[in-house]
């Protein structure tokens, strides 16, 4: 078994060579991937330290150079770098696409990311590596192996959506920066955090999608018995189109001021939704109690609650009694 990871592993880093030579050397490469990765604003040394890469508009010419190099199809089939048909006939997966590789902690390649360059809704934005012996997305944090070093220096994490708000984050001189590519948050992933910080600030992107993941994020986090901050971007942007629009400096102050912390945070969230009906207000009250029911460490619980009663303006006994409740139903 182990042999057989190893051989998967060598499949996917050629690949993954394979993919930034023809983004470098190629004529299509260039006019098209690079030229994309310029278009949004990628310097060239981002673009080399995160090892992108550029998919041919083709069929088969992965498939193709992998056999004339001796690579046996059913490693390039487990890693889902070709698929085959019902028919036997066999086509890349990754096709005209820029190539995001995805890194476990020792910088080897796992699995890739290929975004499509149409701007029409028909194709998928993302095409993903599927799952393998060596790939598990729910243990998989993109960016974690370029940004260990920094979140310890911080002793803090941010975790943000997607692939290119990675990108434009280590851009702008912030590296500690993770992401959980889309999928919601697993508690392997959280347990991978942390290893180096216990201190998380989600930064989503400011749509209702994000805010969605935010509240699911920040109770997963608590669980584990981290720290959560919390920010949303303004007018559905991401940390991505933040930089891009506003440059680093714009960006770092505006994460500097607007984290919350995840309390202050979900307490408005809520509220603005719950507006001043009492009955949709008790239950915003119910749902901020839930989320710090998940604290493991029953201090730092109370802090919160008699945070939450000035918040809320709601006697601290009661809210301490609903806390109570809550964790005996738990147990
Ligand atoms: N994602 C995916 N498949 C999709 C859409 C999204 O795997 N069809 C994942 C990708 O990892 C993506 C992340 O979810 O980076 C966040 O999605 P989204 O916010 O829609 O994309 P962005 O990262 O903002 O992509 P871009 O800026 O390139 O449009
Ligand atoms: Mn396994
Ligand atoms: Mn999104
Ligand atoms: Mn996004
Ligand atoms: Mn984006």
């Amino acid at each position: 078994a182990q042999d057989k990871r190893e051989s998967l592993f060598i499949v996917t880093n050629w690949a993954a060579k394979f993919f930034r030579e023809v983004l470098w050397d190629t004529g299509e490469g260039r006019t098209v991937g690079l030229n994309y990765f310029k278009e949004r604003g990628y310097r060239e040394d981002i673009i080399r330290k995160f090892e992108l890469g550029y998919s041919p508009e083709s069929w088969t010419a992965l498939y193709d150079q992998a056999k004339a190099a001796g690579y046996k199809e059913e490693f390039l089939e487990t890693t889902g770098l070709i698929i085959r048909k019902d028919d036997g006939g066999i086509y890349d997966r990754f096709r005209g696409r820029v190539m995001f590789p995805i890194h476990n902690l020792t910088g080897r390649v796992l699995g890739f990311g290929g975004r499509t360059l149409k701007t029409d809704k028909k194709a998928a934005k993302y095409v993903n590596s599927p799952e393998s012996e060596i790939y598990h997305k729910s243990d998989v944090l993109y960016g974690l192996f370029f940004a260990k070093k920094a979140i310890v220096e911080a002793d803090n994490c941010y975790l943000v959506e997607g692939y290119a708000d990675v990108l434009s984050m280590h851009q702008a001189g912030v590296e500690n920066v993770v992401s959980s590519s889309g999928t919601s948050l697993t508690s392997g992933q959280i347990r991978l955090i942390s290893r180096y910080t216990k201190n998380v600030t989600i930064l989503y992107d400011g749509d209702e999608a994000g805010i969605k993941a935010s509240l699911r994020g920040t109770d997963m986090l608590l669980e584990e018995g981290l720290n959560v901050k919390v920010l949303l971007f303004p007018d559905g942007n991401d940390p991505d189109s933040y930089v891009q629009r506003f440059g680093s400096t714009a960006f770092k102050d505006y994460v500097a001021s607007h984290q919350q912390d995840f309390i202050f945070y979900k307490t408005h969230v809520l509220l603005r939704n719950a507006g001043n009906d009492p009955i949709k207000r008790a239950e915003v009250i119910h749902d901020v109690v839930q989320s710090i029911a998940l604290i493991p460490d029953a201090i730092k619980a109370s802090v919160f609650i008699r945070e939450c009663s000035v918040l809320l303006d709601i006697e601290e006994r009661l809210l301490v009694a609903e806390l109570n409740k809550l964790r005996i139903g738990q147990a």
